[in-house]
C-alpha cells in the first residue's frame, strides 16, 4: 500500500482548513507538517498550535516532521496537540533511542529522517524500533527544490536492510516529488511520497493525486 502526504508547507495558509478539506477530498493519505526552528533548518514554519488548529479540520494521521533542533523538549506538546506520526532528524539526536522512546511513550508513532547528505548506515541500529525512516531528497528547509537523484540509491539500500532483517519501518520520501519523480522513487521501494509544490501548486488537487497514484502503481 503507498500513501500520499500532502505538505501543507505549500498550502495557502489563509485558507488552511479548506485546503486541507480540498486535499482529504482529493484523496491524501496523511497530512504532512513541516516544523521549522530557523536553527536546524534556515526557515521557520510553526508549531504544535498550529497541528492542534490541523487536528481539528481533518481525521486523517497527522505527519510531523520535527526539522528542529533538540526535539526532545517539544515532542509531548506536538503528541498532545494530535500528531499522529512525529520523526526527528538523526542529525539532531544525541540519544536517538531514547528520543524515539519519548515518541512513542507521549502516544505517537516514531520515524526518524536523514538529510541528504547521511549515510543509511547511521540509521542501522535504529531501523528495528522505529515505524517509518524518511528520506530527505532536498536539503531541508523550503519546499519547491528539485528532487536530488541519488536519493533514490538511498531509498533503495533502506529498502534491503529493512527486507533483509524483516523489520517493519515504512520508507517515506520528501522533496521534489512530483509526476517526474514518482515512477523513479516508487521503483526504489518507497512506501510514503510527501508532495508539497506538487500538490498544493496544481490548479485540481485531486487530478494532480490521481496522476501520482497512477504513476506510482504502474
Ligand atoms: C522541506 C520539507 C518538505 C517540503 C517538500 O524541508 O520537509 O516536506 O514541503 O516540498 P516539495 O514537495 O515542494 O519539494
Ligand atoms: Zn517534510
Amino acid at each position: 500500500m503507498k500513501l500520499i502526504a500532502p505538505s501543507i508547507l505549500s498550502a495557502d495558509f489563509t485558507r488552511l482548513k479548506e485546503e486541507i478539506r480540498a486535499v482529504e477530498a482529493a484523496g491524501a493519505d496523511w497530512i504532512h507538517a513541516d516544523v521549522m526552528d530557523g536553527h536546524f533548518v534556515p526557515n521557520i514554519t510553526f508549531g504544535p498550535m498550529l497541528v492542534e488548529a490541523v487536528r481539528r479540520t481533518t481525521r486523517l494521521p497527522i505527519d510531523a516532521h520535527l526539522m528542529i533542533a533538540e526535539p526532545d523538549r517539544y515532542i509531548p506538546a506536538f503528541a498532545k496537540a494530535g500528531a499522529t506520526y512525529i520523526s526527528v532528524h538523526v542529525e539532531t539526536c544525541v540519544h536517538l533511542n531514547r528520543t524515539i522512546q519519548l515518541i512513542r511513550d507521549a502516544g505517537a508513532r516514531p520515524g526518524v529522517v536523514l538529510n541528504p547528505a547521511t549515510p543509511v548506515e547511521s540509521v542501522r541500529w535504529i531501523l528495528e524500533y522505529v515505524d517509518f525512516v524518511l528520506v530527505m531528497s532536498v536539503n531541508p528547509g523550503f519546499g519547491g527544490q528539485a528532487f536530488i537523484p541519488n536519493s533514490l540509491a538511498k531509498i533503495k539500500a533502506l529498502r534491503q536492510l529493512i527486507a533483509e532483517n524483516g523489520w517493519q519501518a515504512l520508507i517515506e520520501i520528501d522533496g521534489g516529488v512530483s509526476s517526474k519523480t514518482i515512477a523513479a522513487i516508487a521503483a526504489a521501494g518507497a512506501d510514503v511520497f510527501v508532495a508539497g509544490s506538487a500538490i498544493f501548486g496544481s490548479p485540481d488537487y485531486g487530478a494532480t493525486i490521481r496522476g501520482l497514484r497512477d504513476k506510482m502503481n504502474s
